[in-house]
């Protein structure tokens, strides 16, 4: 796709050159993971109790994955979810959830 090297550009400008956050493998991590079950296809939920993600910025998702990973933000379904994710996993879901237009 066309669009990539520049969204790539941008993912380096935002996460800094060490890390090249990748929203292709987040959109793979994002079903695998069953993130689409709640919170929806393309990030948006259909019920009302799981948030949509869509418009949430990359910045956002990386936070809120870190803390609740590390339990700072407490949530029973959300700890579990976000205990298994590698630092890489939470780039590119947060990649992938701000690339939804
Ligand atoms: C079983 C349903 C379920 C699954 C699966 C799930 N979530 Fe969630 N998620 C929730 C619920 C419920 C909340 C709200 C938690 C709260 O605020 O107490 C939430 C909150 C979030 C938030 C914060 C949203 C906000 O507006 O504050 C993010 C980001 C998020 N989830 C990402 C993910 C990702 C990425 C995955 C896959 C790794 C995932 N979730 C899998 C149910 C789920």
């Amino acid at each position: 796709m066309r669009l990539v090297p520049i969204f790539c550009l941008a993912a380096a400008l935002t996460f800094g050159s060490a890390a090249w956050a990748d929203a292709d493998a987040g959109r793979s991590t994002y079903a695998a993971r069953g993130c689409i079950g709640c919170h929806g296809a393309g990030g948006v939920s259909v019920v009302s109790t799981y948030p949509s993600l869509k418009g949430r910025s990359a910045e956002f998702i990386r936070q809120n994955l870190t803390e609740f990973r590390s339990g700072a933000r407490k949530s029973a379904v959300m700890n579990a979810m976000a205990a298994g994710l590698k630092d890489a996993d939470i780039q590119n879901l947060a990649d992938y959830i701000a690339s939804l237009k």
